[in-house]
């Protein structure tokens, strides 16, 4: 683990970014470049390549994506996937026109079919059609991948380069967005349930009937494990890998209902007021969970549980 090495973290203003940086600080790491997006366009061939010819970075980390909830996606499929097949490919191109030896690539689930078998495992990429809603920029992210792993088997031997991919679940924590309309569940719920308690509302209607599924995890544990990843051995990450399915899914190993995620989320708020669900509106689907073994196996796992992770990300949330 050389400390020193140049490392270019792509998209450190945001959620995943940040905490990447944040990690790699605590590592030790001393050689950090950044950019953000009004410094460099990464959908701008030229700039981009300019960028790399100049900074020459060892590793990147590529955690800049356009990225949005159901109603972004429905509303600007175009830009979904042209900015993040411009950006990707941009980015892993002139990464390895200059020289880098390691990148890390940073997916979704969203990648899985929207019927794979539940818990999801990599195998399950590619086997089925996608959830309609966000196809753009799964397909986007699946080229990501594949662009990765076609690097690889092409230059892998000759230029020594080994470009890897992870797919993390829900995210949450320190970064995330707070938007009344646009957030994903937990900081639309603390939002929600801190607004019900200053106003003392009596009731909280949460959309759905509650008992779907979902998986969450923290955003400085899906740092560690990108960290974790990319210092690996190329030895022990190919044994459990696949040149053609190189990718690794990045979870916390459990679920939850919404009813019980808004249990706990009312809990570390400090809302004790009635939480009622409102069963004619859409649930989604009944479960969505990755199977983390092939991380598990390499010998990493989760470390902030949910309650853990819902006061730190409670905390930053009245910090702002
Ligand atoms: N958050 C989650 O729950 C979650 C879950 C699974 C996977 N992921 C993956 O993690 C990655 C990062 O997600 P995130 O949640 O950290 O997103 P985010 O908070 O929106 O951050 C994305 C970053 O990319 C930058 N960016 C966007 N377009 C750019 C462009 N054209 N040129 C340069 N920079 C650009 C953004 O800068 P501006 O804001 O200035 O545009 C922002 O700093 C994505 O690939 C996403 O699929 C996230």
């Amino acid at each position: 683990m050389n400390l020193n090495q140049k490392i270019y973290v792509a998209g450190h203003r945001g959620m995943v970014g940040s905490a990447i940086v944040r990690n790699l600080l605590a590592q030790g790491y001393t050689n950090i470049v950044t950019r953000t997006h009004a410094e460099l366009d990464l959908t701008n061939q030229q700039a981009v390549q300019t960028f790399f010819a100049k900074e020459k970075p060892d590793q990147v980390y590529l955690a800049a994506a356009k990225v949005g909830g159901i109603h972004a996606n429905n509303t600007y499929p175009a830009e979904f996937i042209y900015d993040n097949l411009m950006m990707q490919n941009n980015v892993i191109h002139q990464a390895f026109l200059s020289g880098v030896k390691k990148l890390l690539f940073l997916g979704s689930s969203c990648i899985y079919p929207q019927l794979a078998p539940q818990p999801m495992n990599e195998d399950a990429l590619l086997t089925g059609k996608l959830e309609p809603t966000n196809e753009p920029y799964a397909i986007a992210k699946i080229a990501g991948i594949k662009m990765c792993e076609s690097y690889n088997r092409q230059y892998g031997q000759s230029h020594g380069i080994d470009y890897r991919s992870v797919m993390p679940t829900n995210l949450y924590g320190p970064g995330d967005n707070y938007h009344p309309e646009n957030s994903h569940v937990i900081p639309a719920l603390i939002r929600r349930f801190y607004e019900a308690k200053v106003a003392n509302a009596p009731e909280v209607m949460i959309w759905g009937s509650g008992t779907p599924k979902r998986e969450f995890l923290y955003i400085d544990d899906m740092a560690a494990a990108a960290v974790f990843v990319m210092q690996l051995d190329k030895v022990t990450y190919d044994s459990q890998t696949e040149p053609m399915q190189s990718h690794i899914n990045v979870g916390s190993g459990g679920d939850v209902t919404i009813a019980e995620l808004a249990k706990a989320v009312g809990a570390v708020v400090g809302y004790h007021g009635v939480i009622s669900f409102d069963p004619t509106k859409p649930d989604g689907s009944p479960r969505k969970w990755m199977d983390s073994g092939r991380l598990n196996n390499l010998g990493w796992n989760a470390q902030v549980g949910l309650e853990q992770g819902l006061k730190e990300a409670y905390q930053e949330f009245l910090s702002r």
